[in-house]
Formats: C-alpha cells, sequence, structure tokens
C-alpha cells in the first residue's frame, strides 16, 4: 500500500516536471546553420555566421508575446516563395500572418486566424505561412537567416490596422492568440 502510492507519488511528481518542462522557456535552439556564401541583399545571411535554429515555439495562451516583423508576401518580395499554405502570393492589402515553425505547427492554423493585440488595438489576421526556423540562407528562403522562434511575420495590412509604422521600427512586442 505504501509503495504503490509513494510509486503513484513520484509518477506525478515526474509528470509535473514534465509540464513544467513544456510549458517553460525551455524552447532553446536545436542547432546552427553555417552558410558558406554571403548574400549582399539586406538582412541576408553571411558567410562564416552561425545561425541558430529551432524545432519549438513557446507554448500558445490567451496571450502569447511575440515578435512582429514586416513581410511582402507577394510575388517578388522578402517573403521569397509563395504562401506554404496555399501555395499563393499575398497582396500587402490582406491581412495575413506567418507563424514561426512551432506556432505554425505542420500547418494546423492555415487558413485560420489569430488574434494580434498590441498598440492598443486588435486585429485579425490570417495564418498563410510558415516563418521557418528550422531552415534558411537558401533561395527558396530568399537568402534570409531561419526565423527566431517567437515571430509573428505580418503584411503591411495588418501593421496599418494596428497603427504602427512598419518600415521605420522593423520589428514590435505584441501578443496573439487563436481567434
Ligand atoms: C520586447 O520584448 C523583449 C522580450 O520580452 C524585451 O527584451 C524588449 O525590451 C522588448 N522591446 C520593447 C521595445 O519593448
Amino acid at each position: 500500500m505504501l509503495r504503490s502510492t509513494s510509486g503513484l507519488l513520484l509518477l506525478a511528481i515526474a509528470a509535473s516536471h514534465l509540464l513544467l518542462a513544456a510549458a517553460g522557456a525551455g524552447c532553446g535552439p536545436s542547432g546552427t546553420l553555417r552558410p558558406t556564401q554571403s548574400h549582399a541583399c539586406q538582412d541576408c545571411c553571411k558567410a562564416g555566421q552561425a545561425y541558430p535554429t529551432y524545432r519549438c515555439s513557446p507554448p500558445v495562451s490567451s496571450s502569447t508575446r511575440a515578435v512582429m516583423t514586416l513581410n511582402d508576401f507577394d510575388e517578388g518580395g522578402d517573403g521569397g516563395d509563395p504562401s506554404e499554405c496555399d501555395g499563393a502570393f499575398h497582396r500587402s492589402s490582406e491581412r495575413v500572418v506567418a507563424l514561426s515553425t512551432g506556432w505554425y505547427s505542420g500547418g494546423s492554423r492555415c487558413g485560420k486566424n489569430i488574434r494580434i493585440r498590441a498598440n492598443g488595438r486588435s486585429v485579425l489576421a490570417k495564418v498563410v505561412d510558415e516563418c521557418d526556423t528550422v531552415n534558411g540562407c537558401d533561395r527558396e528562403h530568399a537568402f534570409q537567416p531561419p526565423c527566431r522562434n517567437n515571430v509573428v511575420d505580418a503584411s503591411q495590412a495588418v501593421w496599418d490596422a494596428l497603427g504602427i509604422t512598419g518600415e521605420e521600427v522593423g520589428e514590435y512586442n505584441i501578443t496573439w492568440s487563436d481567434a
């Protein structure tokens, strides 16, 4: 009786540690990308630099903290290939976002809205793409480094709706949730 109780207790402690580990800040880099070629474009990969890669993102809550960046999802834009979800390009007047690989979650949020809160405002934006945290520095990713694991890469229309000037600040702390 005593033995089984302490066994259960141990199990409970082990389970709570697992939960803590899953919910904690414990989403560290999974590797490093070291490109052999430099590319001259803005923010592009440089030979000899080490870029961390991630296979996870922080846990999603009703108020998930993230860094919003500006992306051009249109053909010839800095987004690279067509959007991962629908194989299409998107105009900057559409409210669309790409999420870091962990949050993209194998496409499970494709076509769904997330709610972004920033600057005292709130806007719905559709998930159309992945901000790849595992791969980068190649043509498919417009020679951009792998994404950080906490990025909501948003179109101009999203920035506009939030009343933030993307070109000036480059990135902006936001919170988001599933809508
Ligand atoms: C954005 O958030 C990060 C991490 O929480 C923090 O270190 C940084 O100071 C914040 N930046 C601004 C401009 O508030």
